[in-house]
């Protein structure tokens, strides 16, 4: 596990003054409200409703497939950097988007290693749904520290003790309340800042309104009682008097370690609740943290640069075709011009235009420090898991590739066009967008992805940026495991195997199977191989 810190001792204010995170939800629980509140009051954007990118899992596949294709909208929300006064403190914000549909959750994943914590949204009506636990589970493979903000407060919600229950057994965490809501529904007026001692009111005539902040000295205080009516206020100090004694208090520690999660109630919409979110980033969402790598681990505080890229993002501009990377800074101070050396390659690189991602903009970023996310424009020389550094042979480590679930064979519809289909898949492996497998035995590709949507999704990008149209057609094989073993063993069971063997786009050996007996029978006549469903992003 990383050796997590919450007051690294020499960091510098520039770099302990950044928090790097993404927000994780079911459809619909409001992430893309919470996000334009986030960026409103980070000055990015002037009024609500600026951003466009709204939850994909609600579209019709013809419109995510637009959304798709216009690159801007959806790579415009990659990443965004803001800046957030806490108390007397600035604070940036990085915020990275995760993709919403299911049939991405790799792509999800990935971009969970370029964060440092994530925020958890449900709907207080709903609870935590299929989707957020998915989710959830991802961030625990991270121990990524979790703030949960529940959500749509302003209609009828669960039972505050309820929906605690629900998240501390279903996803196995301790929840800690930082603020109480009071009222229900129609009746809810605000909250109780558990952490403050503070009221919080919101105001329903003004959804754009900051709620306006009382100063109490606590629940004896008789200035709650203007505020608050009687049978709220009786409701809310019996609840809290449980809440102290049952629940646990917050702990930073335990925060920063992934195991308790602070959980602020309010309404997005109604800019309610959002603020103390984001004063709770600031105190409690980590600064920027080490970063696993081999040899050695990263730290954040180093002098010399390092970053990764955890995401690539292709054909931004169907005119040029430029590629995007997206790499998270993991150490020192970049400056743009930069020479960094390409660790897969060994290769010197300069780094003269490097992208900073604000809410509808992208701009060229001067300098970046360890925890901000920089896009890197390439010609493909950059790959999901490479490493920049500024010499120095370091690989960061745990950006997994996972095993396909679903396989089908892809032709392109004018057979003389055959090579550009070649150089079209290339390109979406390497994006990291479909796994692409060339069988040893036959012409052809197979194409693997995660969830359906995908071969649509694919079809339509060969289609709109290679003039390509392809056919996707069912394959026998049903999913396929990475080979691993001293070389001749591999090569000796290759040429045994044949008709199951392909080659994934860096010529790793690959185990085309049907059945699970196929990779059990694998197990027992082998014993000097592995075959894995995941494999590392890099040689
Ligand atoms: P998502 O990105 O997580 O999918 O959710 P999004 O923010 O798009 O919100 C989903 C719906 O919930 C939207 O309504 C949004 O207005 C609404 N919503 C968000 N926050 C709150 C809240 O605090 N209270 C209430 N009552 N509703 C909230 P919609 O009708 O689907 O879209 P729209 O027409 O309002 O944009």
């Amino acid at each position: 596990m990383l050796d997590r810190t919450s007051n690294a001792p020499d960091l510098p204010p520039e770099i302990a003054r950044r928090r790097t995170f993404a927000i994780i939800s079911h459809p619909d629980a409001g992430k893309t409200t919470l996000t334009e509140k986030f960026l409103l009051y980070g000055g990015a954007i002037q009024t609500a409703g600026q951003v466009r990118a709204k939850g994909e899992a609600r579209r019709t596949r013809s419109d995510f497939m637009k959304m798709e294709q216009d690159r801007g909208i959806s790579v415009s929300a990659s990443a965004m950097a803001f800046d957030y006064a806490s108390g007397d403190q600035e604070y940036r914000f990085n915020l990275v988007d995760t993709p919403g549909h299911s049939d991405f959750s790799e792509d999800t994943y990935r971009t969970l290693t370029a964060v440092d914590a994530a925020v958890m949204v449900i709907d207080g009506a709903k609870g935590v749904e299929s989707q957020t636990q998915k989710l959830f589970e991802v961030c625990r493979m991270r121990d990524l520290p979790i703030l949960t903000f529940c959500n749509k407060m302003d209609r009828e919600s669960r039972d505050t003790f309820e929906i605690i229950d629900e998240i501390q057994e279903m996803l196995a965490i301790h929840v800690t309340p930082a603020s109480w809501p009071i009222g229900v529904g129609a009746d809810f007026i605000g909250c109780y800042d558990m952490l403050r001692d503070r009221l919080e009111l919101m105001d329903r005539a003004d959804r754009n309104k900051v709620a306006e902040s009382i100063q109490i000295t606590g629940l004896d205080d008789p200035k709650i009682a203007e505020h608050v009516p009687p049978q709220l206020l009786e409701k809310l100090i019996e609840d809290l008097e449980m809440a102290r004694e049952l629940l646990p208090a917050l702990d930073p520690q335990e925060v920063l370690d992934g195991t308790m999660s602070p959980i602020w109630f309010g309404s997005a919409i109604n800019s309610f609740g959002v603020k103390e979110l984001m004063d709770g980033i600031a105190g409690y969402g980590p600064e920027p943290q080490p970063q696993s790598a081999e040899p050695r681990q990263v730290g954040p505080e180093e002098k010399k640069v390092a970053g990764f890229v955890f995401k690539v993002q292709a054909n931004m501009d169907p005119k040029h075709r430029d590629r995007v990377a997206f790499v998270r800074m993991a150490s020192g101070h970049f400056k743009r011009g930069m020479k960094l050396t390409h660790v897969r390659t060994k290769k010197p690189m300069a780094i003269s235009n490097p992208v900073l991602f604000l809410a509808s903009d992208r701009e060229l970023a001067e300098e970046a420090w360890a925890g901000d996310i920089i896009g890197i424009p390439n010609h493909g020389q950059l790959r999901i898991g490479d490493t920049l550094t500024e010499g120095e042979a370091i690989r960061v480590t745990g950006i997994p590739s996972f095993a396909p679930e679903l396989l089908q064979g892809v032709r392109a519809g004018d057979p003389m066009k055959a090579k550009h289909l070649d150089k079209a898949l290339m390109q979406f492996a390497e994006e990291g967008a479909a796994k692409v497998f060339k069988p040893m035995i036959g012409s052809g590709f197979i194409v693997g992805v995660v969830g359906a949507l995908q071969f649509e999704v694919l079809a339509s990008r060969i289609e709109l940026e290679y003039g390509l149209p392809v056919r996707f057609e069912a394959s026998q094989f049903t999913s396929a495991r990475w080979v691993h073993g001293p070389k001749d063993a591999v090569e000796t069971f290759a040429q045994a195997n044949r008709q199951h063997i392909s080659y994934d786009n860096d010529g790793d050996v690959v185990y085309l199977t049907r059945l699970q007996w196929d990779i059990d029978r694998v197990e027992r006549d082998y014993p000097d191989l592995t075959l894995s469903a995941t494999k590392e992003m890099m040689v």
